[in-house]
C-alpha cells in the first residue's frame, strides 16, 4: 500500500454517505446477509452453460449490449417472459423487461425515477434492510405498515390512506414483498392482493412489488403476482436470480409498462449489465430452471428444520418464532429485555453473525428484541453449534434463556 498523504476530505460533499467499513472476512457462523447455499449453486452447469454459450456467441461480447440493446440479453428476456407467465400470472413481453445488475439497482431505478426528498412512502413495518436504507438517504418520509401472518395488513393500510390523504398526501408508492416476505416468510394470499390493488387504486398509488424470494416457497404454489392482478397498470414488478441461483452474479430485472420502464431506461448510465452472467444464466436456466429450484427449496427446507429444532433446544420457549414458508430467513421473537443490536455486537465477538431486529423494521422499539437468521448459507451443524453459541452468549448477556438445552444455568446477575 502506497503512503496516503492527500486529504480528500474537504472534498466530499455534503450528504455523503459514512464510510464503508473494511472487509474483515464472514463470521465462523454466519447467519447474516442474503447470502444462498454454497451446496447448491448449480456449478457443474453452469460450467457447461458458459462454454456452450460462448462458443455460440462469444463473438458479441464485442458490442455493449451484445446484440440485444440496452434492456439486456434477449434469451435471458425471453426466459423471463416465459418463466414470469408460467409461475406468476404475469403476462409480458421481452421489450417489457429490464435486466439490472441484481434487484438492488431496481431499487435504485424505480426511486430515482419516482422520488424527491420530502416524498413520503408505505412499506410493510418489517421489511428489507437495502430497501430502508435507500429511503433514510433519500430523505423520505417512510410508514410501516404492520403484518400478520398474511403479509402487510390491509386495516392499517387503510386508516394510513385515509390519514395521509386528510393531510393532502399521496405516497409515491407503496412497497410489499408480498411473496416470501423478507424478513417474516408470510405470503400474501390472493385475496389480500385484490384488497390491496384495491386500495391502491381507490388512493391512486402506485404498487413497488417487490418479489425476489418468490422462487423459494416450499409447495411451490404461490399467488399471481400484484402485476398479474393489476388492471390498471398500477404496480412496478422487481424480481433477482439471486436466491434461485446466486446473488453474486448480480443479476435482476425490472417488469413495468413502458411509460414507467423508458424512464428507468434512461437513468441506467451503466451501458448495460454484465453480459456474461446473463447469456450464461439464459443458457443454464431455460433447460434447468424447473428441475433446479424444487431441490433447491428440498435443501434450505431441511435447513430450517435443523435451525428450529437448535433453536427450541437451545432457546425453549424464549424463543418465538413462525415457521416462513418459503424463503432464506426466519424472524425471531426473543424475550423484551433482550437488546439484540447488543446481543448482535457479544455474539459477533463470539463468532456468531445475526441480523439484529431494528435494521429491518421501521418501528425500533417493536423489533428491538427480534433478530433475523439465514438458514441457507451455515451448513447444517454450523447451525446447530452457532444456535448452542448464540444461547450461551444471550444467557450471559440478558439472562435468557434461563436453561439451556435442557439444562439449568445461573443467570448472570451483575457483570
Ligand atoms: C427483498 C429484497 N429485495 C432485493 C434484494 C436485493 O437482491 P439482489 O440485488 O441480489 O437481487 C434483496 C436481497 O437480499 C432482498 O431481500
Amino acid at each position: 500500500m502506497t503512503a496516503a498523504t492527500f486529504d480528500f476530505t474537504p472534498l466530499w460533499p455534503a450528504g455523503l454517505p459514512a464510510a464503508a467499513a473494511k472487509w474483515t472476512g464472514l463470521a465462523k457462523f454466519s447467519f447474516v446477509g442474503g447470502n444462498n447455499d454454497p451446496e447448491q449453486v448449480p456449478v457443474e452447469g453452469l460450467i457447461d452453460a458458459v462454454n456452450a454459450v460462448l462458443k455460440r456467441e462469444g463473438k458479441t461480447l464485442a458490442t455493449y449490449g451484445l446484440a440485444s440493446g440496452p434492456q439486456g440479453y434477449l434469451r435471458l428476456r425471453q426466459f423471463l417472459s416465459a418463466k414470469l407467465k408460467r409461475d406468476a400470472g404475469i403476462a409480458c413481453t421481452a421489450d417489457e423487461i429490464l435486466i439490472v445488475s441484481g434487484s438492488l439497482q431496481a431499487l435504485d431505478l424505480v426511486n430515482a425515477t419516482l422520488l424527491a426528498r420530502g416524498d413520503t412512502v408505505i412499506v410493510e413495518r418489517d421489511t428489507y434492510q437495502g430497501a430502508l436504507n435507500r429511503l433514510t438517504r433519500l430523505g423520505i418520509n417512510t410508514i410501516g405498515i404492520p403484518l400478520d401472518g398474511d403479509g402487510m395488513r390491509m386495516d392499517i393500510l387503510a386508516d394510513t390512506l385515509a390519514d395521509l390523504r386528510r393531510r393532502s398526501i399521496t405516497p409515491k408508492y407503496i412497497y410489499t414483498i408480498p411473496t416470501v416476505q423478507n424478513p417474516t416468510g408470510t405470503i400474501m394470499p390472493e385475496a389480500r392482493r385484490v384488497e390491496l390493488l384495491g386500495l391502491a387504486g381507490q388512493y391512486g398509488v402506485p404498487i413497488f412489488e417487490d418479489d425476489c424470494y418468490a422462487d423459494l416457497i416450499w409447495d411451490g404454489h404461490r399467488p399471481p403476482a400484484l402485476y398479474a392482478m393489476s388492471k390498471s397498470g398500477n404496480v412496478i414488478h422487481i424480481g433477482s436470480f439471486s436466491k434461485s441461483i446466486a446473488p453474486a452474479l448480480r443479476v435482476g430485472f425490472i417488469v413495468a409498462p413502458w411509460a414507467a420502464l423508458s424512464r428507468m431506461l434512461a437513468l441506467k448510465t451503466d451501458a448495460g449489465s454484465g453480459a456474461l452472467e446473463q447469456m450464461v444464466l439464459a443458457e443454464y436456466c431455460a433447460p434447468h430452471f424447473e428441475e433446479h429450484v424444487p431441490s433447491l427449496t428440498r435443501g434450505l427446507r431441511a435447513k430450517l428444520d435443523t435451525l428450529m429444532d437448535a433453536l427450541n433446544a437451545q432457546f425453549g420457549t424464549s424463543a418465538e418464532f413462525e415457521a416462513p414458508k418459503g424463503g432464506i430467513f426466519l424472524w425471531l421473537k426473543l424475550p423484551d429485555n433482550v437488546d439484540t443490536l447488543k446481543l448482535y455486537q457479544a455474539a459477533l465477538a463470539a463468532g456468531v453473525a445475526i441480523n439484529p431486529g431494528p435494521e429491518w423494521s421501521t418501528d425500533k422499539a417493536y423489533a428491538g428484541s427480534r433478530l433475523r437468521l439465514c438458514f441457507a448459507s451455515p451448513s447444517h451443524e454450523q447451525i446447530r453449534e452457532g444456535i448452542a453459541i448464540l444461547a450461551e452468549v444471550c444467557r450471559k448477556e440478558f439472562g435468557v434463556p434461563a436453561r439451556i438445552a435442557n439444562v439449568e444455568t445461573r443467570a448472570r446477575t451483575s457483570d
